[in-house]
């Protein structure tokens, strides 16, 4: 940060700079805390290097919360203590309807009611508490909770957070308020910074709740800047100079009006009834929101209320936290397997003693490679914690070390493979161990034809694992090619396939022969080919003939594509018996359309595209990238100038617009079917 600056207000500086200043303001508002944007990036991108010049060249000019003073200088010592002027409470708990119940008649009984009572609730977030503290607007300290009295100074740290306002919106806020909330990692920030952190084989954070705390804990706050925290606001502790509304809700709105960030799902509910059902309601939408959340806060709405019925000890008797069933669970490691994968890769699975985790029994859990076994240094026979969260397949992250019994032992790579016996090869700098027995090996061999059969492949309906398997143990099917030699007389003979199934599946094979290039190359299996890739490479390409005779230098013109996979490629079809089968594929009838020509002019240049709300078989990211690749420019906001608005479920002020302004919108599937038109898509 600018030391000389600290006490300068935007009084002090030109207009055209002040203006600036609130319209990048703006932009990180509906950005960070609304999660809308007006203007397209590259127009923020163009304001907020404006600004950069301008300070730059006026240093007297830089104001202590100009967007450019989010991330300050040096890395501190440590962290100084803050003391609560308002102590930070916690919750008690609740695990059951019953204990919901009892709360409920507690709040009755002390209030000398057998009426309604209204209650405020919230996701209770699953992240580190924080006290931000805002005078005459503007942000000036921020502190851990740390045991509710004395909590440590992180200022520099929190002013990194975008979703936390340096300054204050409007001017009706009370001249100090202290703001209190949850900062925490959303899911998706929290498994990209993971995966980042394994592919560099540093550090991997054992949940988001973690990798806030020790995002916020670093002495550097240009680390924490890296870090995608969020917050999002609950309560207020000090109010001097000013007043607040008379209920909970209505404060949580005033500080949503003050540009702070609160809860979208945050509610108000009348009886215990409606209590339950919006736990029921939203525990069933747990693993749709973007964030983790352990359970639901209920608290009186009432502030008034909620002083008559004062505090016990630490916990306040207002509120109460329904918690969720837990995703994190202990349980012993009884086994270790190794599975092998479409590409030989052997992946150790956690055999475990069977144990009820975010919401499921679980048995089996990922160790995902020897890496990460060693990272966790784990045992069979350890002691673990196994984790379920969403839909994300349960993992084994930690190990409880001190209970480790005598007879533990490590676990071990195998030397051979497992399900063919070829040697196991561990490539130098590579995570991945893998069986280097390819096609020979019966587990390759499966995961490969599944490969070919599934949806975004070849998409053989009736063709599934099951069948597959069956196939394999009779000698009916090795390689693809096979499976365009199968007769209905052959599928009749096995078990439980009547006449009708077998000539459906028949007529799905029949069928599948028409493909298109993108299909037929994702079918291949070829390594870190994935759909996207297979498209982009049909698209330079045009035609096998042409893709196969492609030189490493070739392969690295295409989009996405690096040297790993180029070598990849290039390797696939530099092997003699990649190339006859795929030739049998062709004389056994395979075919796809020949492309488009390519036309000077791309398809859709001069055209504008938005895309709104969210899209399930593509990002929001790769929908620009294909949109670009037609020659579409995409703005971040609907105009009368946009041609075209694709929105996806959520879409909210960008839809509106564009109906009122006329603008044609399509959904997702409609979009898709452009892409497909393009061949950029199957
Ligand atoms: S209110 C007096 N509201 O839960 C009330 N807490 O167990 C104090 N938390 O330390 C807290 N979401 O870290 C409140 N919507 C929410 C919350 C919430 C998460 C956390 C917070 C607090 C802990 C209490």
């Amino acid at each position: 940060m600018n030391d000389q600056v600290s006490s300068m207000t935007d009084s002090a500086i030109p207009d055209n700079l002040r203006e600036l200043l609130e319209k990048i303001r703006r932009l990180d508002y509906e950005y960070y805390v609304l999660n809308e944007s007006s203007l397209p990036d590259s127009e923020y991108d163009r304001m907020m290097q404006l600004l950069i010049e301008l300070e730059a060249k006026h240093p007297e000019w830089v104001l202590p919360d100009s967007p450019t003073q989010r991330v300050g200088g040096q890395p501190q010592a440590g962290f100084t203590q803050v003391q609560h002027e308002v102590p930070m409470l916690s919750l008690d708990n609740a695990f059951s309807d019953d204990d919901m119940a009892a709360f409920y008649k507690r709040l009755q009984d002390r209030m000398n009611t057998t009426g309604s009572l209204e209650l405020a609730c919230e996701p209770k977030l699953d992240g580190i508490a924080v006290s931000l503290l805002y005078e005459d607007g503007r942000l000036v300290r921020g502190a851990t909770r740390g045991d509710g009295t004395t909590g440590e100074d992180i200022t520099a740290n929190v002013r990194t957070i975008r979703s936390i306002p340096l300054t204050l919106r409007g001017d009706d806020w009370p001249k100090v308020l202290e703001v209190r909330g949850e900062i925490y990692m959303p899911r998706a920030g929290f498994e990209r910074m993971n995966d980042q952190a394994r592919e560099q084989g540093d550090k991997v954070f054992v949940n988001p709740r973690n990798a806030a705390s020790g995002s916020l804990r670093q002495l550097d706050p240009q680390l924490t800047a890296k870090r995608p925290l969020e917050m999002c606001c609950y309560s207020v502790g000090r109010v001097d100079g000013g007043t607040l509304a008379d209920t909970h809700f209505d404060t949580l709105n005033a500080l949503a009006g003050w540009g702070l960030k609160i809860n979208p799902e945050s509610r108000v509910v009348t009886g215990l009834d409606e209590m339950l059902a919006f736990y029921q309601y939203l525990l069933a939408r747990r693993d749709e929101l973007p964030y983790e959340i352990d359970g639901i806060v209920f608290k009186i709405n009432s502030f008034q209320l909620q002083q008559r019925l004062g505090f016990v000890s630490r916990a306040p008797r207002w509120a109460i936290a329904r918690k969720f069933p837990a995703q994190e669970e202990m349980t012993r490691l009884l086994d270790v397997e190794f599975q092998v994968g479409r590409t030989g890769a052997l992946t150790p699975v956690a055999r475990l003693e069977p144990v009820f985790v975010g919401g499921v029994t679980v048995s089996n859990a990922t160790l995902h490679n020897m890496d990460e076994v060693e990272r966790i240094g784990v045992h069979i026979g350890d002691t673990v914690i196994v984790r379920r969260a969403g839909d994300v397949i349960p993992q084994v992250v930690r190990v409880i070390e001190d209970q480790r019994p005598a007879d533990a032992r490590p676990v071990q790579l195998p030397e051979a493979c497992p399900v063919c016996g070829s040697a196991v090869e561990r490539v130098e700098g590579e995570a991945v161990s893998r069986c280097t027995g390819g096609i020979h090996c019966d587990a390759q061999r499966r995961e490969a034809l599944k490969h070919f059969v599934s949806r975004r492949a070849l998409d053989i309906e009736g063709l599934g694992e099951k069948l597959i398997d069956t196939l394999l143990e009779k000698g009916l099917l090795h390689t693809p090619g096979d499976i365009f030699e199968l007769t209905a007389d052959q599928l009749v003979e096995l078990d439980r396939m009547g006449e009708k199934s077998a000539s459906k599946v028949i007529a799905a094979i029949e069928a599948a022969k028409q493909t298109t290039l993108p299909r037929f190359l994702y079918a291949l299996g070829i390594r870190e080919v994935g759909v996207t890739t297979a498209a982009n490479l049909a698209q330079h390409f045009g035609t096998l003939e042409k893709l196969w005779s492609a030189s490493e230098e070739d392969l690295l013109e295409v989009d996405d594509v690096g040297p790993k996979v180029a070598a990849h490629v290039e390797h696939f079809f530099a092997e003699p018996n990649n190339r006859l089968e795929i030739e049998r594929l062709v004389a056994l009838g395979l075919t796809w359309p020949d492309p488009k020509p390519v036309s000077a002019s791309m398809p859709l240049s001069g055209q504008t595209w938005v895309v709104t709300g969210k899209l399930e078989a593509l990002s929001r990211d790769e929908a620009k990238d294909y949109l670009q690749r037609l020659g579409a420019k995409v703005a971040g906001s609907v105009s009368a100038k946009t041609h075209q608005l694709v929105a996806g479920p959520g879409a909210g002020s960008k839809l509106k617009k564009a109906t009122d302004l006329d603008v044609p919108v399509m959904d997702e599937a409609e979009f898709l079917e452009v892409l497909r038109e393009h061949q950029l898509w199957q």
